[in-house]
């Protein structure tokens, strides 16, 4: 325990699923962590919850796909903690499931936003404080963009443009030491949940598909790997994608 001693990180989307996971196993590891989430209850459950376990969070109500409300989640993590160290673009809008042709214009752009400027928003705005000290930002993106689902363009397409753009980011930031990398998870959240009961098929295929014939934990399965990346241990390591779905997908 102690890998992110000190460190400040920033994790969107952590009210519930894999962001509160990973916000989680970020604070029993040292950090200072932001939950920022547009959910005001599950972000004030969360943060009570690392309070009570003796650590140090605090809750940012926000819409992270609205670049002001980015920017001021920033800044307030900024302004009471001094730095930040760790980003975790984890917030995603998702939109019904439609065949191509049926695809409304509307879908693209609830899952662009917050999905993919989200994603450029929170970079943008931390990148003043990643600049001089360097950083590690994460992006949570999905094994459906790997391998293409049926039904999930608008998902699919969303997911690898984040992950095309975090291999340009990576490029560009690389000299400020600010490492960027992808996790393709797959975890039992109340959105797999929700999965489970309005696509059983799809459900069944994700467990039956992984070698290790169960759903991930967001907390010692997806977030474990969150703090390696976010960690001194991957300083030689950016613009990758880490699968880490029980053996699902093999690259
Ligand atoms: N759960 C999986 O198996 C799985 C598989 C592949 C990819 N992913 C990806 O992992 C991430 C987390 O997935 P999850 O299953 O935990 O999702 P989830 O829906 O359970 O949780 C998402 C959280 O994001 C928050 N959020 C949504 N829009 C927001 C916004 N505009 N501003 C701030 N917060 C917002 C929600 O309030 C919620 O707390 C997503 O990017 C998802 O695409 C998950």
């Amino acid at each position: 325990m102690g890998k992110l001693k000190g460190h400040v990180a920033i994790v969107t989307g952590a009210g519930q699923g894999i962001g509160r996971g990973i916000a989680l196993v970020f604070a029993k590891e040292g950090a200072k962590v932001a939950i920022a989430d547009r959910n005001a209850e599950t972000c004030a459950e969360v943060t009570e919850y690392i309070h009570n376990l003796g650590h140090e969070a605090i809750a940012i109500i926000c819409d992270v796909g609205d670049s002001t409300q980015a920017e001021a989640m920033v800044k307030e993590v900024g302004d009471k903690y001094g730095s930040i160290d760790i980003l975790v673009n984890n917030a995603q809008r998702y939109v019904p499931r439609r065949l191509v042709e049926e695809i409304e214009d509307e879908d693209w752009d609830k899952s662009i936003q917050v999905g993919l400027k989200s994603t450029w928003y929170c970079c943008k705005a931390v990148f003043p404080y990643m600049k001089e000290k360097g950083g590690k930002i994460i992006n949570m993106c999905s094994g459906s963009g790997l391998i293409g689902l049926e039904g999930r363009a608008v998902y699919c397409a969303t997911k690898e443009a984040v992950r095309a753009f975090s291999k340009t980011v990576a490029r560009e930031w690389g000299k400020y030491k600010i490492n960027v990398n992808v996790i393709c998870p797959a975890a039992i959240t109340p959105a797999t949940m929700f999965m489970k009961n309005t696509d059983p098929e799809e459900y069944a295929r994700i467990v039956e598909g992984a070698a290790l014939g169960r759903w991930g934990d967001p907390e010692n399965d997806i977030g474990r790997v969150a703090v390696f990346l976010a960690s001194s241990d991957s300083d030689y390591m950016t613009g990758q994608t880490l699968v880490v779905d029980g053996g699902n997908i093999m690259l």
